[in-house]
């Protein structure tokens, strides 16, 4: 009974589209709505369930639509309203929900709350934004934006600093002020009116800032404070959440995730306790952040698999029974997971079905990435004119300046850098992305890696998705089986078990390419009647008692309780 109660949410898989760089369909080199609704049947041959639409709103494009001018309008190169309501119909006429992205942390320094709110001190939108005096001509405080220099910026006009995390173009939103929360909620009612699924919601749980900002510590090799501590999981997040949440959430059947730099297991067990009435799910960038090194993000180092695993097992047990965990390897701000995690020369095939594997077999719901499908990799543009992202050119900028080589900046940008997930979707095996020149160069692997031979391929990675996302569907056990990692301590295997009353799976993943053994005693299944659920070799190289585990191997066993055969 209870089980039938449950949100539709648990049993989605839901697929990321970041429009600038999917489908152009008039040939100005720029991704648009109409070409997302041309591979409407592409997405639901993969069998996806939801689509999260990164930002599609009027924007001046400082950071590709993260900066929203208007929130009800949509971006001239993308389209018209009409276009995006066309999408909406048509995702839903195949059983596909949209998901928006909500990005109120901050605005466009061009929205028209902002003009207002810089006009004056006395404006009526003063309050939308935060604005503080300088200190003896310095800024209010040391932090600085995570898009590089100060969060500050001094604007002239009336002599103060707003703040903003990321660039300056994107000024954050006073979520003290209730008229602008009050704002929020409207714009998020006039997108549900129009039959959308839910929301991502961006950095959500930066809206809440400890309203004395401190300065903070200036770690090494750091110009400036990090002010993470007054703005992550501030004082009054939860409050605001669950105010939008009685305001608006409670009358849709919408999904919610929030993306959530520096929420812990603890803190995610308050966000997506459903008795909270918070969110969903979050994203948490806890697994993202492994192959980091003290330095931060470009400080790369390699990842530790016995950490990945450890992470994995704490968020599957903190949420299991409590809330609800969000699956992602990729998604348009991470580099890609094939040449990250996995190897992109010789085994890309077979570590990309492996991680797919991996991550689809755990509890929550897993998010796919454009071209993750197709195990599209990271891109290597040997100048740095071929670069568009914002976070990347001011990093480069701020880098030089503080004496560091361009070999060593580059090398930080081909392992974490964000264009790395934004080049454009590989259709063909020339492109098929646009008919005119890409806003940012495509992979040139595309004639290898593309959409037209992975799908005339039956072996291929998109059809190992496409049989995860069926076997999601198919089997309870994903969904609501417990989790129990095996072997915590090897290098470079990752094995676990799930467990329903009746069922025991065991998922067997290899991150390397050597061979390795295991006994089928040390997996601790208690029957030996086994069925393969889904593998990426043909057949597995095992006898009575052992299996061999070859490079990049990955397989799940079902055994039936109670059978000792
Ligand atoms: C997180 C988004 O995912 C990223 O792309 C963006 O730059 C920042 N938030 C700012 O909106």
């Amino acid at each position: 009974m209870e089980r039938q109660m449950e949100p539709w949410w648990k049993k989605s898989v839901v697929y990321q589209i970041y429009p600038r760089s999917f489908m152009d369909s008039n040939g100005d080199g720029i991704g648009d709505i109409q070409g997302i609704i041309s591979k409407l049947d592409y997405l639901e041959k993969l069998g996806i369930d939801v689509i999260w639409l990164s930002p599609v709103y009027d924007s001046p494009n400082d950071d590709n639509g993260y900066d929203i001018r208007n929130y009800r309008t949509i971006m001239d190169e993308f389209g018209t309203m009409e276009d995006m309501e066309q999408l909406i119909e048509e995702a839903k006429n195949r059983g596909i929900r949209i998901v928006m992205d909500l990005v109120v942390n901050h605005s466009s320094d061009e929205h028209e709350w902002f003009v207002e709110s810089r006009s004056s001190k006395n404006s009526k939108y003063r309050d939308y934004y935060i604005w503080r005096d300088g200190k003896d001509g310095q800024p209010p405080n040391n932090w600085g934006s995570v898009f590089s220099g100060s969060a500050w910026e001094k604007d002239e006009l009336t002599n103060s600093y707003y703040l903003h995390l990321f660039s300056k173009k994107q000024p954050d939103l006073n979520w003290e002020h209730e008229p602008l929360r009050g704002d929020v909620y409207q714009l998020m009612t006039y997108w549900l009116e129009k039959g959308i699924g839910g929301f991502r919601m961006d950095v959500i749980n930066f809206i809440s800032k400890a309203l004395d900002l401190p300065d903070g510590t200036i770690h090494p090799n750091n110009l400036y404070g990090d002010g993470s501590p007054y703005f992550i999981n501030g004082p009054k997040i939860h409050q605001y959440l669950r105010e939008m949440n009685e305001k608006v959430l409670s009358k849709y059947d919408v999904v919610t995730v929030g993306e959530m730099p520096g929420a812990t297991t603890d803190d995610a067990q308050i966000y997506t306790n459903p008795y909270n009435k918070e969110v969903n799910m979050v994203f948490t960038f806890e697994h993202m952040d492994l192959d980091s090194g003290p330095g931060g993000k470009w400080n790369v180092q390699p990842l530790k698999l016995v950490d990945l695993k450890r992470n994995f097992e704490k968020w599957q047990l903190a949420l299991h029974k409590v809330g609800w965990n969000s699956l992602y390897w990729n998604n348009h701000d991470q580099p890609r997971v094939v040449s990250r995690f996995g190897n992109d020369g010789e085994y890309r095939e077979l570590s990309a079905k492996m991680l797919a594997i991996c991550l689809h077999m755990l509890q929550g719901t897993p998010y796919i990435y454009q071209g993750e499908e197709l195990g599209m990799t990271n891109v290597v543009f040997p100048l740095l004119e071929d670069y568009r992202d914002i976070e990347t050119l001011n990093m480069y900028k701020e880098k030089m300046e503080q004496g560091i080589s361009h070999e060593d900046i580059m090398s930080g940008i081909y392992a974490k850098g964000r264009d790395n997930a934004r080049t454009p979707m590989q259709w063909t095996s020339e492109g098929g992305f646009t008919t005119g020149t890409p806003w940012i160069r495509m992979n040139p692997n595309t004639d290898e890696i593309n959409v037209e031979q992975s799908i005339n391929d039956s072996t291929s990675i998109f059809y190992t998705y496409q049989k995860l996302i069926q076997l999601r569907k198919q089997h309870d056990i994903i969904t609501h089986g417990s989790f129990q990692l095996l072997f915590a301590d090897h290098p470079s295997l990752f094995v676990y078990k799930r467990q329903s009353a009746d069922e025991e799976w065991l998922v067997v993943t290899n991150f390397s390419d050597q061979r390795e053994q295991l006994e089928w005693k040390d997996c601790d299944v208690t029957s030996k009647s086994r069925e393969i659920i889904i593998s990426n070799y043909d057949t597995l190289n095992t006898n009575e008692n052992t299996v061999e585990i070859r490079p990049y191997e990955a397989f799940v066993v079902a055994f039936k309780k109670g059978i000792e055969n």
